[in-house]
């Protein structure tokens, strides 16, 4: 199952999408995680990184579209993957495409949360985020549940932030959704409830269009 999880910032995309890792046993692919990662340890791509992230831009796509090459031939992702932040422009996306057709695979699916600008404001102020692992977790939250860390909150969590987020995914990214419902792969799915009950709905949509791929 090779999934893309696809969805404005606070959409719920990391949640899912580890929901999605424990529920089918294939890798969480998250570029804003390995981006943080590599700000953490002082690489020079997280020295680059850091300032264009904290101000709520995109990293060059030459430069993600390299992380994600590599990324792919890690071994574990061999049974499939869940892909969460990248593609982000068309280029990636059609970067991303030949890097797949080359491989042999394809998207089974893009699961697009459907979230309102709103709810996303309210949810990214009171994030909080484990400075280990990078998972995220509801606003109070102190401690992390895996390696007890104490959660910290996002560089890129200021309201002057994420309002620049919310700007960029409207311009460079809203546009993926035509590019993948032009290919049949986007199940929409209603972004707001329960963690639980969106996953319900994620499962669903993957399994009625596991039906459809059958039929
Ligand atoms: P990235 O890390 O991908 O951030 P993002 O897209 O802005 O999305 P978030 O991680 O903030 O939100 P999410 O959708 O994962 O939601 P979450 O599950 O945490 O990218 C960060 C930066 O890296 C980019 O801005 C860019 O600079 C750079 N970057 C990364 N990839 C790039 C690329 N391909 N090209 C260029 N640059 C790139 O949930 C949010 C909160 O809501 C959490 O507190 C969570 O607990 C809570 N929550 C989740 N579900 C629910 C629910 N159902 N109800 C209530 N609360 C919920
Ligand atoms: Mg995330």
């Amino acid at each position: 199952m090779n999934l893309l999880i696809y969805g404005p910032p606070g959409s719920g995309k990391g949640t899912q999408a580890e929901l999605l890792h424990q529920s089918f046993d294939i890798p969480h692919i998250a570029t804003g995680d390995i981006l943080r990662g590599e700000v953490a340890a002082g690489t020079p791509l997280g020295l680059k990184a850091r300032p264009i992230m904290a101000a709520g831009s995109y990293v060059p796509d030459d430069i993600m579209i390299g992380i994600i090459r590599n990324r792919l031939q890690q071994g574990d992702s061999q049974k499939g993957f869940v892909m969460d932040g990248f593609p982000r422009t068309i280029p990636q996306a059609e970067a991303l495409d030949s890097l797949l057709d080359k491989l042999g695979r394809r998207f089974d699916r893009v699961v697009y949360l459907n979230v309102e600008t709103h709810e996303l404001v309210r949810r990214l102020a009171g994030r909080m985020t484990c400075p280990i692992d990078q998972k995220t977790y509801p606003p109070g939250t102190e401690k992390c549940p895996v390696d007890g860390a104490s959660l910290i909150q996002r560089e890129d969590d200021t309201p002057e932030a994420v309002k620049k987020r919310i700007e960029v995914y409207l311009e460079k990214t809203l546009p993926l959704l035509d590019y993948y419902r032009r290919q049949g792969l986007v199940s929409e799915v209603e972004g707001v409830g329960t963690i639980d009950e969106i996953h319900k709905r994620v499962q669903t949509a993957l399994g009625q269009s596991a039906d459809v791929a059958k039929s």
